[in-house]
């Protein structure tokens, strides 16, 4: 004998029916006044009335961007971006989003990092961490630095003193930008120690000569000298945020036509806005730095191993392997591609920074397997300052030390030392 199944559409329909015609709601709906019972018509009791049961209050669910309203409950520097989205002028936020064309370099530097994978080993002691690494024989606790970024008081009014504070909190590497919105002196004493100072070269050596002779007397024991971004880019993110963010900000989008105020690190010398492009620049640059100055000196921008062998040529002292975060050529090739045959050439002869793309610890985790011995991040820190400010920029480096300190332990190597070509894979 077959039994009605209880879950079965037709079972459901028949018991909800029931429940319709006893309710007092069918009275509530015209044309469905309950017919009185006719004398004689239906010997039956009438069955008893069940009281309905009223629906459940609807509380709306909370969104899941709605839970980060401090520093600290943001759980990867990805709920920074969110945040920051939502509290920065449009234009300020699509100034750091922006990559060039249709942004394909900027997604390769992601797309390179996740086709790598970890191999992971078992059984080895992790209990005890060295994350340490040593620069120009400075030791630093981590291998994470903060890369030169321009205009933060775009970002945030405390700007790059926020991110100094939030550098010195933990004995980050920091690196200024030439198109800082502060000045060197004000950063160094925000940070406590001298910075590193990225130089964007000028067509005219003479301010070249100023920017450099005030650093050096500031005291930044390095040069950054980025050179990947001699003639302009094509922003075209950039351009479409502005054009919902018309506001007058005179360290960005200032109005189509009118001049932009000068940079501090840019006052005092004979800068003039053209001579910020350097497209007759040759390697002969670094020789003419070197006359004027006793600072290392580390290029930034290289992405090749011929370059990299011309920098070691011209006397530099490190190599930062970027395409400054896919804002500068549109070439395509992520940062962590290039990585191993500019480390091969290099060959320990100089330190290897690299940057582009790195999101997460087992980003870093990464880079220093392809041969870096550091990585540097530029959007995640400017997510955490547009969302909070200083605590921001502090959460996000302390999500990025313990996610490396993390995936450092699971894939057992518990030195930067132990990370090797052996420790990644591709598909
Ligand atoms: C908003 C913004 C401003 C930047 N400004 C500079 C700069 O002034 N000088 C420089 O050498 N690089 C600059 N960069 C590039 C960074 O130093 C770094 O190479 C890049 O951000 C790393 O990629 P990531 O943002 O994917 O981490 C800037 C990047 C961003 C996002």
């Amino acid at each position: 004998m077959s039994q009605a199944n209880p879950f079965s559409r037709t079972a459901n329909r028949r018991d909800f029916l029931r429940w319709l015609a006893a309710s007092p709601l069918l009275a509530t709906l015209p044309g469905c006044t309950p017919r009185a019972a006719s004398p004689g018509s239906n010997s039956r009791t009438p069955a008893p009335v069940p009281t309905p049961i009223p629906p459940a209050p609807i509380t709306p669910r909370p969104s899941l961007d709605d839970l980060v309203t401090t520093a600290a409950d943001a759980l990867d520097v990805f709920d920074m971006e969110k945040v920051a989205e939502t509290t920065m002028p449009a234009a300020h936020f699509g100034y750091i989003q922006t990559g060039v064309d249709g942004e394909e370099t900027q997604r390769n530097n992601r797309n390179g990092l996740e086709s790598i994978h970890i191999r992971a080993r078992r059984l080895v002691d992790v209990s005890r961490l060295d994350t340490r690494v040593t620069l120009f024989g400075r030791e630093w606790p981590t291998p994470i630095v903060i890369a030169p970024c321009g205009s933060q008081k775009g970002f945030h009014p405390e700007g790059e003193l926020a991110t100094a504070r939030a550098a010195q909190a933990a004995t980050h590497l920091q690196a200024l930008s030439t198109v800082s919105s502060t000045a060197v002196e004000e950063v160094n004493e925000a940070r406590g120690e001298p910075v590193w100072y990225q130089l964007y070269a000028t067509s005219n050596w003479e301010v070249t000569r100023a920017v450099v002779e005030r650093v050096r007397a500031a005291g930044c024991p390095v040069i950054v000298l980025t050179v990947d971004l001699p003639a302009g880019s094509n922003r075209l993110t950039l351009q479409r945020w502005t054009r919902i963010d018309d506001r007058t900000c005179n360290s960005c989008h200032r109005p189509r036509g009118r001049a932009p105020t000068v940079k501090p690190m840019f006052q005092g010398t004979p800068y003039r806005p053209g001579d910020f492009r350097t497209p007759a620049m040759t390697w002969d640059f670094i020789g003419r730095l070197r006359e004027i100055t006793d600072q290392r000196i580390v290029v930034k921008g290289l992405m090749t191993h011929e370059d990299a062998t011309l920098a070691l040529e011209h006397g530099a002292d490190g190599i930062w392997v970027s395409n400054h975060g896919g804002r500068s050529e549109g070439s395509g090739q992520a940062t962590i591609d290039a990585l191993p045959e500019i480390a091969a050439v290099v060959s320990g002869q100089v330190p290897i920074i690299v940057d582009g793309g790195f999101r997460r610890g087992s980003d870093i985790f990464k880079g220093i397997a392809r041969g870096a011995d550091a990585v540097a991040v530029g959007r995640p820190y400017l997510w955490g300052l547009g969302a909070f400010g200083q605590p921001g920029v502090e959460r996000v480096l302390e999500i990025l030390r313990n996610e490396l300190a993390l995936t450092m332990r699971l894939a057992g190597t518990p030195s930067l030392a132990s990370i090797g070509e052996t420790s990644i894979g591709t598909d």
